[in-house]
C-alpha cells in the first residue's frame, strides 16, 4: 500500500468533487474455476484498491459524504481461515493502514442502503463487470436487473476517471517497477525462441519469470507468429525459420500496476528484406507518435499521425497509392491498421475500461469515429500532464481481411491489392511501449528494451 494519507487524500477529493449523497464501491471477491474452493487468483477491483489499497476479497465500503462517514464492510478472519490459509491481519489493521475509523460486519451494508433509500438519498455507484457485483447491486438497491446500467451515476465515473486519469509520482514509479520485469521477459523471450519450439514453451518461460518474483502478469501474453490476429489467445505453433513473431506481454507492480510492452522479433535472429522494410516503416510511425505526445494534444491526432506514416511508407513499398492524407481520411489504411493507436495504462491495462471506454476516453465534443480502424481507438481526448498512455502501432496483413476488402473493390485508388498477394502470408508487425506525459513533453517509461532492427536483431540472435 501507499502511505495512509495517500488514501485519505483520494476519498477527500471523492467527497469535494461529487459533494453530496452516497458513494458504494464493491471490492472484488474470489472467483470460482470449476467449484467454490477452486478459483482464480483473485484479482480486487481497481477503483477499489486506488481509494482504499486492500487488497483482499469480500470488501465493500461505503462514503457517506453528508454525514462525512467511510464505513469498511467487511470480517476478521476466522479460526477456519487460520487453520485452512494462515494467520491473517484483522479488519481493524487494514481500517487503519486505509486510515479509516469504522468497519461493519457485510450483511450491515445492506441495512445502510435501505435506510438510504428510505430517505430518498443519492447512492451512486459505478458500472460493474463481474457478474457477481451486478448482482450484488441490484440486490442491495432493489433494481430490476434489465435496467441496471441506466442508474450508474456518471457524476461518480467522470470524478474517479478524473483521479485515477492523473499519475503521481508514486504510481509512476509501479509502473515502472513492473516494466522492469516485462523488459526482462521480452529478452528472455527474444533469446529463447529457436525454430522448431513451441510458443507456449516461450509463453511458460516469461510467465515463470514473472511468478519467481511473486508478480502476475498485467494482461494474458500475445505472442504468436499469428501476428496479424490481433487478441491471438493461442499458443500453439510451433516457430519455423523466417517467422517473425509478435510478443505483447506485461507483468503488474505487486502494488498492481500494469505494463504492457510489444516487441516483434524474427524468431530467427533476422529480419528478411522484406520484414525489415515493414519493420522499419513502423518504427518510424511509432518513433513519431510518440514525439507527438504532449500535454494538449489531442490523442486523435496522435492517432492519425501514426497511421499517416504508415500510410506514407506503404506508400513508397508500393502497397499503397494515391494521395496519403487522402487515403488516411478515408480510411484505407485500417486494412493494415484496424486498432486504436493506444490507451491509458496505470491500475488497469486499459485503465479503467470498466468504467466504459467512451467515459475515459472521450469527451462531450471528441466523440468516438464510426470509421473502421479509428473506432477502435479507446483514447481521443486531449492528453494532460501525468496521463501514461501505450503508443502501439501494428502493420498486419489478414488474409480474411484483405480478401473482402479486394471482393468489394474498397479503395481500389489506395491499395494495390495485386502487390499485397506477395504478403500474405506475412502475418505482423506491433511496437508498443509505455509513455508519460508530463508537463513539457513525455518520456518513455522504464529502461530502453531492444527496438531498433540492430538491437532486435543483436538479442535475438542470442542463445540461451
Ligand atoms: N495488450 C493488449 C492491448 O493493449 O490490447
Ligand atoms: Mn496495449
Amino acid at each position: 500500500m501507499f502511505e495512509t494519507s495517500t488514501y485519505i487524500e483520494r476519498r477527500d477529493r471523492l467527497k469535494k468533487d461529487l459533494q453530496s449523497g452516497i458513494l458504494l464501491f464493491l471490492g472484488n471477491d474470489l472467483s470460482p474455476m470449476n467449484y467454490p474452493e477452486n478459483t482464480y487468483p483473485f484479482r480486487q477491483d481497481s477503483t477499489f484498491l486506488y481509494f482504499w489499497g486492500i487488497d483482499l476479497p469480500g470488501l465493500a465500503a461505503i462514503i457517506d459524504i453528508d454525514a462525512n462517514r467511510e464505513i469498511l464492510f467487511g470480517r476478521d478472519p476466522t479460526l477456519h481461515d487460520m487453520v485452512w490459509t494462515g494467520p491473517q491481519p484483522s479488519l481493524n489493521h487494514h481500517c487503519l493502514k486505509s486510515g479509516l475509523k469504522e468497519s461493519a460486519a457485510p450483511d450491515q451494508l445492506q441495512g445502510e442502503l435501505k435506510q438510504a433509500l428510505k430517505q430518498s438519498r443519492r447512492i451512486h455507484f459505478l458500472p460493474q463487470y463481474r457478474p457477481e457485483n451486478l448482482i450484488k447491486i441490484q440486490t442491495l438497491l432493489g433494481i430490476v436487473p434489465a435496467f441496471g446500467k441506466n442508474f450508474v451515476s456518471k457524476s461518480f465515473i467522470k470524478a474517479v476517471v478524473a483521479q485515477r486519469s492523473i499519475k503521481s509520482r508514486e504510481e509512476v514509479e509501479q509502473i515502472e517497477t513492473a516494466l522492469e520485469l516485462t523488459s526482462a521477459m521480452h529478452a528472455l523471450a527474444m533469446k529463447m525462441s529457436r525454430a522448431g519450439m513451441l510458443e507456449q514453451e516461450v509463453v511458460a518461460a516469461m510467465a515463470g519469470l514473472a511468478e519467481a518474483h511473486g508478480i502476475g502478469a498485467s494482461y494474458p501474453s500475445i505472442f504468436s507468429v499469428d501476428g496479424q490476429i490481433l487478441h491471438n489467445p493461442r499458443h500453439e505453433n510451433i516457430m519455423q525459420q523466417g517467422d517473425i513473431i509478435i510478443n505483447d506481454s506485461g507483468a503488474e507492480s505487486r502494488m498492481h500496476y500494469a505494463s504492457d510492452i510489444t516487441r516483434t522479433f524474427p524468431v530467427d535472429g533476422k529480419f528478411t528484406q522484406k520484414q525489415t522494410e515493414i519493420y522499419t516503416v513502423l518504427l518510424n510511425a511509432q518513433l513519431k507518435a510518440i514525439a507527438a505526445v504532449m500535454p494538449g494534444v489531442e490523442y486523435r491526432d496522435v492517432h492519425t499521425l501514426a497511421c499517416s506514416q504508415i500510410a506514407a511508407g506503404l506508400n513508397s513499398l508500393g502497397l499503397m497509392k494515391g494521395d496519403v492524407s487522402e487515403a488516411v481520411a478515408a480510411g484505407a489504411h485500417a486494412l493494415f491498421m484496424p486498432h486504436g493507436l493506444g490507451h491509458m495504462i496505470g491500475l488497469d491495462v486499459h485503465d479503467m475500461e470498466g468504467l466504459g471506454e467512451d467515459d475515459v476516453g472521450y469527451t462531450d465534443t471528441i466523440r468516438r469515429s464510426h470509421q473502421f480502424g479509428t473506432s477502435h481507438l479507446r483514447l481521443a481526448r486531449a492528453l494532460e500532464p501525468g496521463f501514461v498512455v501505450t503508443v502501439e502501432p501494428g502493420i498486419y496483413f489478414i488474409p480474411a481481411l484483405i480478401d473482402q476488402w479486394q471482393a468489394q473493390g474498397k479503395f481500389e485508388n489506395f491499395i494495390d491489392y495485386k502487390k499485397i498477394e506477395n504478403y500474405r502470408d506475412f502475418g505482423g508487425v506491433r511496437i508498443e511501449d509505455n509513455v508519460l506525459v508530463h508537463d513539457n513533453g513525455q518520456r518513455v517509461l522504464g529502461k530502453p528494451i531492444a527496438k531498433t532492427v540492430a538491437e532486435v536483431e543483436a538479442l535475438s540472435s542470442q542463445i540461451l
